[in-house]
């Protein structure tokens, strides 16, 4: 066991309520299959009795948080953050796509994969949700780099192979064609993949414009026979986008009734954007129990649209926040909760509300945790949180970082306004250290 005396924020009714415990204790022990879980958090006076003879780091000052979970980012699109274009559909043809060829190289991906999981690690994510390219080692190169560096990922082969440049479609092999190939593919990387260590699969659909009907079939067919792998795709995030979807659907009800028709709509199906619904989508996806990322800076750079929180929250489906890197603008998980900030605000003032911190920062820790499947109604996690069993993943934080988060942050008299400080004020330069489960 090891144990660490700090300020601990955690989630303990597994509610977006957080708590606080000014003079905490965070005690870890190993799991049967070697990583760290959670064995007792709570106030120290309470706890340090029990666990007196418990090697204790103690780190005053500082405030020991869940480790940020993000439910939607490219691995292949660090490199081109920050690529203005007139919406999604010009940005991915001039940008996206000739990027993403470049990992047919495999030494092209292997150096990017470990700039990529370095860079989560840094900014304080511990799980996150990726796509990776349509050539099948970029899954290999950043699989065996997460792996090594104990990140928690899902992960999945990008499955497209229509209406995008020759380059990037899922190749075909020998007398098999694409589309067989790529499902083929994506059954052999879930063999190897799904359940190793903390590494997880993800059936990766780009979005339902790049594929095939086959090909959407096949991957609902996989989804079937893999019920507890993940799906992970797009959805309802451009207007020209969905224009194009109802020419290339024109039977289905809605852009998100592609999924559903296909079988791609169930538990741990998670879908970036959702923000063009409907009252009739919402409940698609509560009735399916999928979920929304919801990628905020990734949609006010796109100029794409907002999500609407109080639609999804009336509704009642389950979301969480995503930094879609690269569309979307920062691995900060600090920059995601801001600007998720503000287009909550955008739908919500005319009803006189706003998120409130403790609301953003459950989105990106046990509340994203609960869209992917892996925390449960009644505080039960996996990660995102810091509760009894739960993947000892989190982050020390430093209040401190700059001379201004210092001034704000001491000052703070609420829960509220330390987060909103840390929230408005923070970025990488707060997270003093990611410790993951797995090392
Ligand atoms: N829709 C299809 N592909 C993409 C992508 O790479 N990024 C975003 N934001 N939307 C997409
Ligand atoms: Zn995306």
């Amino acid at each position: 066991m090891k144990a660490f005396r700090s300020r601990l924020l955690w989630f303990p009714h597994g509610a977006a309520q957080a708590c606080l415990e000014d003079d905490g204790l965070l005690v870890l022990e190993r799991h049967g299959c070697g990583h760290w879980v959670v064995r007792a958090v709570g106030a120290w006076q309470a706890l340090h009795g029990q666990f007196a003879d418990v090697p204790t780091e103690h780190l005053p000052g500082r405030i020991i948080a869940p480790g940020f979970v993000d439910l939607h980012i490219h691995f292949p699109q660090a490199n081109i953050i920050g690529s203005p274009a007139d919406g999604l559909l010009p940005w991915l043809e001039n940008y996206t796509f000739p990027e993403e060829s470049r990992y047919a190289d495999p030494a092209y991906s292997t150096r990017a994969a470990e700039a990529f999981v370095d860079e989560l690690v840094r900014n304080g994510v511990t799980t996150a949700v990726a796509f990776a390219t349509s050539h099948p080692h970029s899954v290999q190169a950043l699989n065996a780099r997460a792996f090594e560096r104990g990140l928690r990922l899902v992960s999945g082969l990008v499955l497209m192979d229509r209406n995008a440049p020759d380059y990037l479609l899922n190749p075909s092999s020998g007398a098999v064609g694409a589309t067989e190939q790529s499902l083929r593919d994506t059954e052999s990387l879930i063999q190897q993949w799904h359940g190793k260590g903390r590494i997880g699969y993800a059936i990766t659909p780009r979005f339902a414009p790049t594929s095939s009907e086959a090909q959407l079939r096949g991957a609902g067919e996989l989804a079937a026979q893999f019920p507890d792998v993940w799906i992970q795709s797009h959805v309802s995030e451009n207007r020209d986008e969905i224009a194009w979807v109802r020419e290339l659907f024109p039977k289905a009800h809605s852009y998100l009734g592609v999924y559903e028709h296909f079988g791609l709509m169930r538990r741990r199906a998670l879908y970036a954007h959702c923000i063009h619904f409907d009252d009739y989508d919402r409940a698609m996806m509560r009735d399916h129990h999928a979920g929304a990322a919801v990628s905020p800076t990734s949609n006010l750079f796109l100029g794409s649209g907002f999500f609407d929180f109080v639609g999804a929250d009336r509704v009642g489906f389950h979301y969480g926040l995503a930094s879609d890197v690269g569309g979307g603008t920062s691995f900060s998980p600090f920059h995601t909760m801001l600007a998720a900030y503000y287009v909550g605000r955008e739908g919500m003032t005319k009803q006189g509300l706003s998120l409130s911190p403790q609301h953003l920062w459950w989105q990106h820790t046990a509340g994203a945790g609960q869209a992917m499947g892996l925390c449960g109604d009644n505080g039960e996690a996996v990660v995102g949180n810091l509760v009894e069993g739960a993947d000892a993943d989190f982050v020390v934080l430093n209040p401190q970082a700059t001379p201004l988060l210092a001034r704000k942050t001491a000052g703070a008299q609420t829960l509220d306004e330390l987060l909103f400080s840390l929230i408005v004020l923070g970025d990488d330069r707060v997270i003093e250290r990611t410790h993951l489960a797995s090392v």
